[in-house]
Order: structure tokens, then C-alpha cells, then sequence
């Protein structure tokens, strides 16, 4: 078994170390900055200092506050600053939770049971703009609350009058995103306000990306629309600290206007044989550590240290997007932040060809389809590879043009097919099987980095399911033929 067994023997500390850093070279090299998403990085001391906070309160467990009173004032003295920024104030409710996914599933379970108990409500259902993370949608998916899925314009965002159509009784929730990951796109969090206040319907903004961005970027001068709790329809903000907050990983807020709305996402059972139980998150138990290195950083940075780091992203992104522009590729939309998606509006050039010409140039490129695009999200980190980026992306665009035969290659095949297979369906349940797969104990791990290029290789697993369905689907349409 190897390495995944437990050793006869406890082994030295120096040599685990080791082996973790060793370990640690599969990873993207991330502290150079070739990395646009999953990391938020500032460097060793402040790294350092993160981890030192972290490290006072490894042991403590956030799951009951009457024993570790430590960590339920740090809690309230993070959500009073979550919610100060997010112009609510100190007669709000909140929590700190795990990431922004906690976030998420919790505001589903807290409407859902509040429009059961309030509003009699049996069959849920929630409207949210096809651009919500897909946090949300794997809470419709848990807590079983029909979605009713509002299409965007890919360049014009989301169209409230569409959201509107689509609330009817059953509805528990609205949301709105400020801003969507996909395109960085903020929702028109005021018209949204004044329909859930005229329909009496609860409004979720997930800020998980911009809660401790947006602020920021308003107060260097920026226009921006409202969609904090200015707003009055706005009910609940969710808003990532180990985002843009610059956290240590495992931080986020849920903030909510009323009680009456928290209350519902208590959980409370005063039978068990173990004692009366009440919990306000998903967790059991919650780690002390991440609590403090939450609060280390919103001490650390104060407005000043979080202006300049916006100042300093925004600056990073508004000349790459100018670069990208420049190479006649076009950002979608009218991104107001750091966040934005590129794509090619040619034919005859593949968005993904540039990716994998990209990923062997040493960047690691997150692809989005619907439309095809690439993705990224900017820290003060990409300050120092603006220009080699924008070097690496015209020579990627160059040879993409050269050589549009790549297609059917390396990742812009799997990505290429897998957005445009038509049996979502079986997309779905290859990914799954093959997914689970990866996480056999005897299996080999997820490759999606392989490249299918040479002839003898097998592709990568993603590639593989898209070649076998489309392969499918050509025998079906052979046989309409036929
Ligand atoms: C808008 C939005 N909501 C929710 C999430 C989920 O956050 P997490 O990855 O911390 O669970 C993300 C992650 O990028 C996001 O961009």
C-alpha cells in the first residue's frame, strides 16, 4: 500500500516536512503569478504572519462558544467589520463559515425553511441568473429547491424584468451576484431590491468575490452601481474573507438584515441523548485557526492596506485587459472590477488552442464556455507579469491562428466538445463516474493536464468521455440517416 498506509512506525517530523514539500512540486508555482484563480498570495512575512495567527488557535474548535469564548468574539468582531463595510451595522446577524460554498448552501436552507414555516411553502423554488456560481446550484441540488434559472446576455449581464417573470408563490429566494464569477459581471442588485421587496421575497447577494472588493473599489472613485445593504430589498450578503479579503483558506460571512431570517438557519434539537444542540453554520465542528487568520488580516490590512492592494489589482487588470483588447480578443461584457472573462469573436481562431498554448508557456489558463472564454481574476500579484503575459498570449494567439488543427488536440478538444456535446445528460454522468474514479484509492488521480497529442497516448480522462460522446452521437445521427 505504500504511502497509504499508516506507517508501523511513526516516521521524524524533518522527513514528513520534507516529503510534503516535495509533494508540493505538483502544484502551479503560484507565488510567480501564473495562476489566476484558487489563490490569493502577498508574499512570505505576510504569509508568515497569517500563519502565526492561524497557529495560536490551531486546537481551538469554534463549535461550542460557551467553552472557546475567544473565538466567538473574534466571529462577532469579524462579521461587525463584514457587515460595517457592507453598509449594514451592528443590529445585523452573522456568521463566519467555511468558504464561500457554505455561504451559499446555507442562505438555500435558511429561505427554504423560513418560507416553509412563514409562507406554508412546499414546493420550493429559487431564481438566480444562469451566471450564480455553481455553489448554488449544488445547494438547489441538497436541500431540494426547484431552480428557476433566469438566461443572461453574455455582454449585457442579467435583465431584471427576466427575474421577475420567473418569481411566482413558491419562490423563497431570489439572487443576485456582485460579481458573477463567470464574466465578473455585477446583476442589477437595485432593480432586484425593489422586486423582492414588492413580492415580499427574500434577496441573496453573493459577494463571496466582491464583498471585500467592491467597497475598496467605490472608495478609490470608481462608478459603481449599488448592491450592498444600501439596498433595501437586500436581505442576506454572503462575502469571502479568503478571497479578496486576503484570508488564510477557510473564511467566509453570511450577514443577514433581520432575525427572523437568521433564526431559520439555526439548528436547534434539544432531544439528543447527548445533550441540548444548537449550531448556526453547517459545521460541527469550526476551526479556530481560520477565525484568526481572518481577523489577523482585516487587522493587518484596515482600509488603507486594502485600498492600496485594490488599487494595485485594478491597475493589474485594467492593462491586461487593455493588452487582450489589443490582440483582438474582446472582454466580455463591461467587467467593473478585477474579475473578467476573454474570448475570440473569429471564427478561425479557438479560444482553447490559445489556453493549451498558454498552459505550455507555463500559465494555468480556467476555461468557461457558454460562451467559450478564458477566465481570470486578478490580485496585486500580476502587477509584476502583466507584460509577460500579454507577450506569451500574442505569440499563443499567432500560432493558435497558424495552426487550427490544435482543436482536436490536448485540452481545447475535451474543453471544445464538452461545452458543446448536446447530451448534457451523459455529459453529466461520465464526468461523475469517471470523476469518482479518480478519488479510488487505486486509481491513478485526476489528469487533466495530459496531453492527447501523441498518437499513442491515451487521452486524458475529460478528453476521452467527450471523444466517446461525440463519437455516440455521430453513430445516432448515422443512423437518422440511414
Ligand atoms: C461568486 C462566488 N460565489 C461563491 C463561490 C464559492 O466560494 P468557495 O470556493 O470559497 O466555496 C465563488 C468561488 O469562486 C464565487 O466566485
Amino acid at each position: 500500500m505504500g504511502k497509504t498506509a499508516l506507517p508501523k512506525k511513526g516516521e521524524k517530523h524533518a522527513a514528513i516536512l520534507r516529503e510534503l514539500k516535495e509533494l508540493q512540486k505538483l502544484d502551479p508555482d503560484y507565488k510567480k503569478g501564473n495562476l489566476f484563480s484558487l489563490v490569493y498570495y502577498l508574499g512570505e512575512p505576510y504569509t508568515k504572519f497569517l500563519s502565526e495567527a492561524h497557529r495560536l488557535f490551531f486546537s481551538a474548535n469554534g463549535l461550542n462558544p460557551g467553552a472557546f469564548r475567544s473565538l466567538k468574539e473574534l466571529e462577532k468582531r469579524i462579521i461587525g467589520t463584514t457587515a460595517t463595510l457592507l453598509n449594514g451595522d451592528d443590529s445585523f446577524y452573522g456568521v463566519v463559515t467555511s468558504g464561500g460554498t457554505e455561504s451559499c448552501l446555507l442562505a438555500v436552507k435558511t429561505y427554504r425553511d423560513y418560507a416553509r414555516k412563514k409562507r406554508g411553502i412546499r414546493r420550493p423554488n429559487m431564481v438566480l441568473p444562469d451566471t450564480a456560481h455553481v455553489a448554488w446550484v449544488k445547494a438547489a441540488e441538497y436541500f431540494k429547491v426547484k431552480m428557476r434559472l433566469v438566461r443572461t446576455d453574455p455582454v449585457q449581464g442579467l435583465n431584471a424584468s427576466h427575474v421577475k417573470k420567473k418569481v411566482d408563490r413558491n419562490t423563497i429566494m431570489i439572487l443576485g451576484s456582485a460579481p458573477e464569477y463567470p464574466h465578473g459581471l455585477i446583476d442589477p442588485i437595485v432593480e432586484l431590491g425593489s422586486l423582492a421587496e414588492r413580492r415580499g421575497v427574500p434577496l441573496h447577494v453573493d459577494a463571496c468575490v466582491g464583498g471585500f472588493l467592491l467597497p475598496f473599489i467605490e472608495k478609490l472613485g470608481y462608478a459603481l452601481p449599488l448592491w450592498d445593504f444600501r439596498v433595501p430589498g437586500v436581505t442576506s450578503i454572503s462575502a469571502d474573507i479568503h478571497k479578496y479579503g486576503f484570508a488564510a483558506k477557510g473564511a467566509s460571512t453570511i450577514i443577514y438584515r433581520k432575525q427572523e431570517h437568521f433564526e431559520s438557519q439555526v439548528f436547534a434539537y434539544t432531544e439528543w441523548a447527548g445533550g441540548i444542540f444548537a449550531s448556526p453554520a453547517l459545521l460541527g465542528t469550526r476551526p479556530g485557526g481560520a477565525y484568526a487568520a481572518a481577523y489577523a488580516a482585516l487587522r493587518a490590512q484596515g482600509e488603507a492596506g486594502y485600498l492600496q492592494l485594490t488599487k494595485r489589482a485594478m491597475g493589474a487588470a485594467k492593462k491586461l485587459k487593455d493588452g487582450i483588447k489589443k490582440l483582438g480578443l474582446e472582454i466580455i461584457g463591461n467587467p467593473l472590477s478585477t474579475l473578467f472573462a476573454y474570448r475570440s469573436t473569429d471564427a478561425s481562431l479557438d479560444i482553447f488552442i490559445v489556453a493549451d498554448l498558454m498552459e505550455k508557456r507555463g500559465w494555468f489558463i480556467d476555461r468557461i464556455q457558454k460562451p467559450d472564454a478564458l477566465h481570470a481574476m486578478v490580485t496585486p500579484l500580476h502587477e509584476k507579469i502583466v507584460a509577460g503575459f500579454l507577450r506569451d498570449l500574442k505569440n499563443a494567439v499567432a500560432e493558435a491562428r497558424k495552426h487550427p488543427e490544435l482543436s482536436k488536440k490536448g485540452q481545447a478538444a475535451t474543453y471544445g466538445m464538452m461545452a458543446h456535446v448536446p447530451f448534457r445528460k451523459m455529459v453529466k454522468q461520465q464526468v461523475t463516474k469517471m470523476f469518482a474514479e479518480t478519488y479510488k484509492i487505486s486509481g491513478k488521480g485526476l489528469d487533466l493536464e495530459a496531453s492527447a497529442d501523441t498518437e499513442n497516448k491515451k487521452p486524458p480522462f475529460l478528453e476521452r468521455v467527450a471523444l466517446w460522446l461525440a463519437e455516440r452521437h455521430r453513430q445516432k445521427e448515422l443512423k437518422k440517416i440511414r
